[in-house]
């Protein structure tokens, strides 16, 4: 029996949500370079194709909330935010030059069931 103490955080298992039916779908439909707000339920989530891999992170910037999927990608391949330029890597959510939050990060999987996030 496991027994959690009310403190505990409770940590849940992400639910995988397909998003494209393939990768080669989510490959013509996400332009390179180009950050796309994905909203899925309450979660909005921007998500990018650089260097032919993808990468999801919170949409919302860490430092005062601007949503990151209005942002550039740069070559480092960074996602900067539109409002003050701060930069996070994708694929930690690290910032790269501020004492911002880390962002959270979404995992991607694709699959014989379809182009996959974890939420
Ligand atoms: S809101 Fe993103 S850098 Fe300030």
């Amino acid at each position: 029996m496991l027994e959690l103490k009310k403190t505990s955080p409770i940590r849940q298992m992400p639910e995988w949500i397909k998003i494209f039916n393939s990768e080669e779908e989510a490959r013509a439909r996400i332009r390179t370079d180009h950050p796309q707000l994905l909203i899925i339920g309450e979660k909005r989530i921007c998500l990018v194709l650089h260097d032919g891999v993808f990468s999801a992170v919170q949409d919302a910037c860490s430092h005062n909330g601007q949503s990151l999927s209005k942002g550039k990608v740069n070559y480092l391949g960074e996602i900067v935010c539109p409002w003050h330029g701060y930069r996070f890597d994708l694929k930690s959510g690290r910032p790269c030059d501020s004492s911002s939050p880390d962002l959270v990060t979404y995992s991607i999987r694709s699959d014989n069931s379809g182009f996959l996030i974890a939420i």
